[in-house]
Formats: C-alpha cells, structure tokens, sequence
C-alpha cells in the first residue's frame, strides 16, 4: 500500500499515535518494529506452565491522570491491582539471617528492622528526625548519597540504597546526580503499597491483547522484524514520520558521542511448587540491596493477578552496561550530549516540513513509565492538531 505515515516502534509511543492517526485521520499507517512482537518492552506472553510472564521486566500500570486511563481502558480488559514490594535485608552482618521488609520504607519497615515501637506517623517523624540530626539535611545536595542520607539516616541508606544503586547504576549514590534517591519515596504512614496513584490496574489477559486491540484497524499495517535503520531508504516519499526508537542512532552519522544506558538480563527459573495456588517467594517482586547477591530484585510472575499453575516461574534481573537500551543515565555529562541531540531533532522536525516526530523514552531519552508514554503520545496529539500541521491528512 502506499503509506501515509510511518510510524517506527510499536510500544506505547508507537501505537497510541497509530490508533490516533487512523481513528481521525484517512492516513494509511505503517507501524515497524526491528522485534518479532509488538507491545515494545510491555511485551508479554503464557509460557509453558500456563504462566503470563512480562518478557523485559515487570510491568504495573498505575496513573492519576484520567485521560489517560479513559483512552487505554477501551482495549483489552483490565482489573484492578495494588502491587507490593518487599526487599530482602541482612541486619546482621556476617550472619546469613534476613528479614524481608516493604518498599517504599513505611512504618512496618521501620518496626520490623530496627524499632519495634515505632506505631504513629508522628513516632515516625521523630525517629527519623534522630536518625538523619547529624546530617546535612538542607540541600542543595550535590549527589544521591547526601540526598537520600538526608532524608533516610546513614542506616537505611546502607541497608537499602547504597549497594542496591551500585548494582543498578554501577556507580555509588554519591556520583549520581542528587534527583535519583530524591525520587525513591518515603512514607511516614502504613502504606505499604508500591503505588500511590488512585488508578492501579493490570490487563487480565495481558499487555499484548491490549495492543492487538490498538492496532487492529484497517488502516493500519504492521511489519515486525523491519529495522529502521537498515531500511530508512525505503521510506523516503513517506509524508510524515513518528520515530519512538533511540535518538543516537536515528543520528548516528552526525558523528556525536552514544547515549550512555543501562541495560537489564534476565534470568528465569521454573519450580514445580505442586499446587495451583503455591507460591515461591513472599511477595511478587522481591528487591535485592544486598551484594551476597548480584541480581536487583526477584519477579516471581504467577502472583500477578494469583495465576494459577502446578509450577512457578521467576525472573532476576541483573543490571548491566551491555546489551538493549533500558534506562539512560542521568549525570551531566549525558544530559549535556542529549541536548545536542535534541537540536538535531529539532532541526529534523523542521518549521515547514514537519515531517518527523520524536516521541517515547528512546527518542526522548527520558524514562517514562507506561502511563506518561501514553500521555505523551495524546499530548502530541492535540498539540498536532491545535498547530494544524495534520490539516492535509486529516481532511
Ligand atoms: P518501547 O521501548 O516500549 O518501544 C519502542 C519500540 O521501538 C521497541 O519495540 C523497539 O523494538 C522499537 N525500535 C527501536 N529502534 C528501532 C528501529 N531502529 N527500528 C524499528 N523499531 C525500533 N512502566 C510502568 O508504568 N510500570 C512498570 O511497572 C514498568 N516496568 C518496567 C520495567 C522495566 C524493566 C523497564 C525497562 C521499563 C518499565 N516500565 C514500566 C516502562 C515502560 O516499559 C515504558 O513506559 C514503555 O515501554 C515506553 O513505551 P515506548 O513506546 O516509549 O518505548
């Protein structure tokens, strides 16, 4: 067919503007993605044991803006989930005893590793106001450590982010930026879930069938396996362009440094645990802070949603510098080469012509979590339209 409008990568970027395109739009889209699946890194699928397993990491969605929710709702089915996280700590030194602890730290944390007195929010504040008096505890901070010591004390930063941000980032808290711990909340309640946000859901049959759903329109067309880059020349008369794959190599030939990422590897196990509703570990994401081991946390897939199966299946995670682009990495240096980048793509889009779009984390270098990837994407959608610049596709 002929195409109207390209659009590279076929995550939440890729296919939110997709469906946008072709519900108001008569554009004949063509979605590409360099994988054999589409869903981008929300891909998931049922293996073997009858288990739905996230192929790049957990995946929970959770949002407070209702524009969004309204838009993703209408695919797939969804149903309420409150994810929990528990972290795996030694107190002891030496000793191989360990105790397992909710994240964000709240007040059962502080109970169950180092005051079991602790029982108001104002127990709370007071304990933590004696733990951090000793402190530099007025920013600006210049670094991650003091950011999180500040507002932690030495004994939970060591616990629970000194060694956890060194296997994450392979760089200690204090040579990363002050913003990385600043975000890692901090309750001073007994609010021991993960998210905050008034809308937390998973999709009962999956993230996958939610994105079947969206790009199933006739105006859509999807061919996987198709690498941009090796393939850019075909697409040249395209009028208009949606790129959601990384920035650098959209670039490359301009002969700038790469983008620093962090990458992630997984490793999964099956247990047979014998019965359908028999679980492995005591939580569905278990975090790891110590370095007895080198993975980050444990993702134990069957809890989601209390799947059930004779045998259970568990992921870890290792971080890495090597291998596909998960999470860029914030210091100066970074944020500094990506904005030559973004003059570049600035310069692509062009006044006149704009004709190529960059959208979603890769293009942005921003981690995103799902639910602003798809704000973003409805975002652009109204600024395109209010500018106009859509006027001879939408006519
Ligand atoms: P995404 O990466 O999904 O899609 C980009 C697509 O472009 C990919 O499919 C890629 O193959 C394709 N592409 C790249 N280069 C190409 C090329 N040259 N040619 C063709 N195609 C190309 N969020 C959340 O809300 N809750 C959560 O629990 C999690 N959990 C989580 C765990 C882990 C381990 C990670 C790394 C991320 C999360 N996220 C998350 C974030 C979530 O994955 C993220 O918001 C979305 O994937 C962003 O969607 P995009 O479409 O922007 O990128």
């Amino acid at each position: 067919m002929t195409i109207d409008a390209l659009i590279v990568g076929a995550g939440f970027s890729g296919s939110v503007i997709a469906r946008l395109l072709a519900e108001n739009t008569k554009a004949k889209i063509l979605v590409i993605d360099s994988r054999d699946h589409i869903g981008g890194n929300c891909y998931d699928y049922v293996n073997q044991y009858g288990i739905r397993v996230s192929k790049y990491g957990a995946h929970l969605f959770h949002t407070k803006r209702q524009d969004v929710w309204d838009f993703i709702s209408s695919y797939g089915t969804w149903e309420p989930w409150e994810h929990k996280v528990l972290a795996k700590i030694y107190p002891r030194d030496g000793c191989d005893e360990s105790v397992h602890v909710p994240v964000p730290v709240c007040i059962q944390t502080i109970q169950q590793l180092y005051d079991p007195s602790i029982e108001t929010e104002e127990d709370m504040r007071r304990w933590l106001a004696e733990e951090t008096k000793n402190v530099i505890n007025a920013g600006p901070f210049k670094n991650s450590m003091e950011s999180a010591v500040a507002r932690f004390g030495r004994r939970i930063y060591n616990d629970f982010f000194r060694n956890y941000t060194w296997k994450q980032w392979n760089k200690y808290p204090e040579h990363l930026d002050s913003s990385v711990l600043e975000r890692i909340p901090l309750r001073y309640d007994r609010d021991d879930r993960y998210f905050t946000d008034p809308i937390q859901m998973l999709p009962s049959c999956g993230y996958t069938q939610v994105f079947d759903q969206l790009l199933d329109h006739p105006q859509i067309e999807i061919k996987l396996g198709t690498d941009y880059f090796l393939e850019r020349h075909c697409f040249n008369g395209v009028q208009f362009t949606v790129f959601t794959g990384p920035i650098d190599g959209y670039f490359a030939s301009y002969g700038l440094d790469r983008l620093e990422y962090r990458s992630l590897h997984f490793e999964d196990f099956n247990i047979n645990v014998e019965q359908n509703d028999a679980v492995v570990q005591p939580a569905s994401v278990v975090n790891e802070p110590s370095m007895r081991v080198p993975y980050t946390r444990t993702v134990e897939f069957k809890q989601f949603l209390n799947q059930r199966s004779p045998y259970s299946t568990l992921v870890r995670e290792y971080s890495s510098s090597f291998g596909e682009p998960y999470y860029p990495v914030p210091n100066d240096q970074n944020l500094e080469l990506y904005s030559k980048y973004q003059q570049l793509a600035v310069k692509e889009t062009g006044k006149e012509r704009r004709n190529v779009q960059f959208l979603g984390r890769l293009a942005n270098y921003k981690y995103l979590n799902m639910d602003q990837a798809i704000g973003n994407a409805l975002d652009h959608w109204q600024q395109w339209k209010t500018e106009g610049f859509l006027k001879e596709m939408l006519a």
